[in-house]
């Protein structure tokens, strides 16, 4: 029988080659003109399941795009891991930033990572880190240390908002039927301050559209005389945070979670260096709201930013001339208590109330996601816990996010379901921006953690 320790330096070059073989498909869910490289994606994810020992995989229609399934029951009688994870991604763009093609996996030495990283879209989120399931179960299928049963869900639509996947668990309940989810799509400290995600913001997206004039005008012969949409927009959005940069939108905050002093003073025992946060960024300063701390900003505060803004003329050169429409996507993101729905139709009332007579406005709201909290007492945190103090030689932080996956809460509500997050990407690794990358030191880290929880969280739930 081999040993993890073992198996990693064994098989790290084939581990390699056939990540980079993933990451070669564009499996962009967010663009139609991609939908053949999505189903060749998850036609890709369904061999790797068979090839690392599943007795059954299968690739689940939805009304989008469809779900990988697969699984390794071994006795009913003992516990079972649920493992989500995504094969799709986000769009490359803006393409002239990527130091090497997005979907031309390269290996490239980086300061964080001088054990080298990869670098292509998805490296990270999450082809590298679902990976890195693959390649444990495989492990522990083939040298027969495979103490529960496992499942795998890995889906096709994370990134556009997992539309078809309330109706998909509805539909599954008893074959996805789980005692732990397990989720590697997040990120921790730093390689050496391992941390486990206890928390997820949710999510409230909108489009906004304001409509001056009914067609496009000269700016000079009406410039001054009738509303500007971009302008009005402009200072409507501009309105939507005070001067303490608190939202201003009535009852926004009255269900936002009060997190207790005693809670907020551990939380900032997390390490944290605000002048590397800053220069990492090159930003002369940070900005958010009176009274919150950076970490507490990004972790236990909403939000609202805008995510995009367009309208007139943007081409080359100048054209004088004033837009009869004026668009912005907003994002807002929410911590435990509120609610999606509520806070969508919060912003809708205000943003229609503080719009000038002068503008017609059309708020549309896109996906939305409920936050998430880990019980650090549970189960499933103590295995994880453990299984980083086993490979890192640390006990791992507990650390809230900033980000949202709206599944965990579903998974929850539908399924009854508990997800421990055990993510191995690091901030820095630039998820959904150019030159995305995923550290080979993290990738081999997770398959090397990844069988202790199965381990631990076995023998502690017996
Ligand atoms: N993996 C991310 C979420 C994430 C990343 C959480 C890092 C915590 C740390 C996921 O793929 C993602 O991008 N989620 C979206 C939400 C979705 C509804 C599009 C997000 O957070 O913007
Ligand atoms: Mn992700
Ligand atoms: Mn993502």
């Amino acid at each position: 029988m081999d040993t993890i320790k073992n198996y990693i330096p064994e098989n790290k070059e084939r581990f390699l080659n056939e990540l980079i073989e993933l990451l070669r498909l564009p499996s962009i869910s967010a663009d139609p003109a991609y939908a053949k490289d999505i189903i060749r994606t998850a036609e890709l994810v369904e061999k790797a399941l068979q090839e690392a020992g599943c007795d059954t995989t299968e690739i689940c229609e939805t009304k989008g795009y469809p779900v990988v399934y697969g699984e390794k029951i071994i006795d009913p009688k003992l516990p079972t891991i649920l493992v989500y994870g995504h094969y799709d991604v986000q769009p490359p763009d803006p393409m002239d930033l990527w130091t090497s093609p997005p979907f031309e996996p390269v290996i490239k030495k980086t300061d964080l990572h001088p054990e080298g990283a990869i670098f292509a879209r998805g490296a990270c989120d999450d082809k590298g880190q679902m990976y890195m399931h693959v390649k444990a179960a495989e492990f522990m299928i083939k040298n027969n240390t495979l103490p529960c049963n496992v499942k795998f869900m890995i889906e096709g639509e994370e990134e556009v908002g997992s539309d078809s996947l309330a109706d998909f668990l509805e539909d599954n309940k008893e074959k996805l039927a789980n005692d732990i989810i397990l989720i590697s799509d997040t990120g921790m400290i730093a390689n050496d301050v391992p941390s486990i995600t206890t928390g997820l913001r949710g999510l409230s997206y909108v489009e906004v559209e304001v409509t001056g004039p009914n067609r496009d005008l000269h700016s000079g012969i009406y410039g001054g005389a009738v509303p500007n949409p971009i302008n009005v927009l402009s200072k409507m959005i501009a309105s939507l945070h005070d001067e303490n940069n608190h939202i201003t939108i009535p009852d926004f905050y009255d269900k936002v979670e009060v997190v207790s002093e005693a809670e907020r003073a551990e939380m900032a025992k997390a390490p944290f260096n605000l002048e590397e946060y800053k220069a990492a960024l090159d930003i002369g300063d940070v900005q958010g709201e009176k009274g919150y701390s950076t970490s507490e900003r990004y972790s236990i505060r909403p939000t609202l930013d805008v995510n995009g803004i367009w309208g007139g003329y943007t081409g080359e050169g100048a054209k004088t001339v004033i837009a009869s429409k004026a668009y912005a996507k907003i994002s807002m993101r929410l911590v435990p208590h509120q609610d999606p729905d509520e806070i969508t139709e919060l912003f809708t009332k205000h943003f229609e109330a503080i719009a000038p007579k002068s503008v017609k406005v059309k708020v549309t709201p896109h996906h939305g996601g409920l936050p998430y909290v880990t019980n650090i007492e549970s189960t499933g945190y103590k295995a994880a816990a453990k299984a980083y103090e086993t490979t890192f030689g640390k006990t791992p932080i507990p650390e809230r996010t900033g980000g949202s996956i709206p599944i965990v809460a579903l998974f929850e509500q539908v399924l009854g379901s508990k997800t421990i997050l055990m993510g191995f990407g690091l901030d820095s690794d630039a998820i959904h921006s150019p030159n995305e990358h995923f550290g080979v030191w993290n990738y081999l880290k997770g398959i090397e953690t990844i069988p202790y929880f199965y381990k631990y969280f076995t023998e502690m739930s017996s």
